[in-house]
């Protein structure tokens, strides 16, 4: 993995739009997608460029259990109002938070991912260093999962709903391996909160514990931070 650190979040932002650029210029079709506040920034780059995706599809990492995409905090009303009404693409797919057969759904979305091979994957990290929603202790074997959301990331989660018991406790996920299939992958992580998981991620060993370590063996990794964000590395 290349780490770079840059002086702030929108420096780093720049740098993974460059790489966006880049990679369609070099003909990638297909885009794996982020939600959070960390892409935000590198979101703003790309709804206010002149690149074009409507040739291009893109397949997000996650969504939360029970959540229509109309529902103001699902990721896929994120995605809408961040990206897709400035910027569509041909295709895009999340995982379908309304589905309650899971093995229909996971099974769906596996599918999509195997048709759909990623060129370039944008990733954020969770405090506990998870990717997409794969909680510490997910094999990286995974798949597409519903997922469990441990206590800490249904805390970090909150901000953004108004009260405890609206915020979702399960997801829907990629999994580690389809996410360590893509070609290419940017990692970003922003803020002192994200200094311990990213020390993990870079100089820990590799282990299922810490999710994101994983990615000390692919190919073609760049994990972009600010400086707090690799304060302790
Ligand atoms: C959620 C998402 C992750 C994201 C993480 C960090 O857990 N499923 O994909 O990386 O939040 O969010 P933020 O960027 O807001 O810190």
């Amino acid at each position: 993995m290349k780490v770079i650190v840059f002086d702030n979040a929108q420096s780093a932002a720049q740098y993974a739009y460059n790489q966006f650029e880049q990679a369609l210029k070099d003909g990638a079709t297909t885009f794996g997608l982020a939600t959070g506040s960390t892409p935000e920034p590198l979101y703003q780059l790309l709804r206010e460029s002149d690149l074009d995706f409507t040739q291009a599809t893109s397949i997000n990492l996650d969504e939360y259990y029970g959540l229509s995409a109309d529902h103001p905090q699902s990721y896929a009303y994120y995605m809408n109002e961040q990206l897709f009404h400035a910027k569509p693409f041909a295709h895009h797919y999340l995982p379908d938070g309304t589905n309650t057969d899971p093995l229909q759904e996971t099974a769906r979305y596996d599918q999509l991912i195997e048709d759909n091979p990623i060129d370039l994957q944008i990733l954020g990290i969770g405090q506990n260093a998870h990717i997409g929603f794969n909680e510490p202790g997910t094999s990286f074997n995974s798949k597409t999962s519903l997922v469990d959301l441990t206590e800490s990331t249904i805390q970090a989660n909150q901000r953004f709903f108004e009260r405890m018991e609206d915020v979702p406790k399960q997801a829907y996920s990629m999994g580690i391996q389809s996410i360590m299939s893509a070609k290419k992958i940017i990692l970003l992580a922003f803020g002192e909160n994200k200094a311990q998981a990213i020390y993990d991620t870079v100089e820990g060993p590799v282990s299922e514990a810490v999710p994101a370590s994983i990615l000390q063996n692919h190919p073609d990794c760049y994990i972009l931070l600010d400086e707090a964000a690799a304060s302790q590395l």
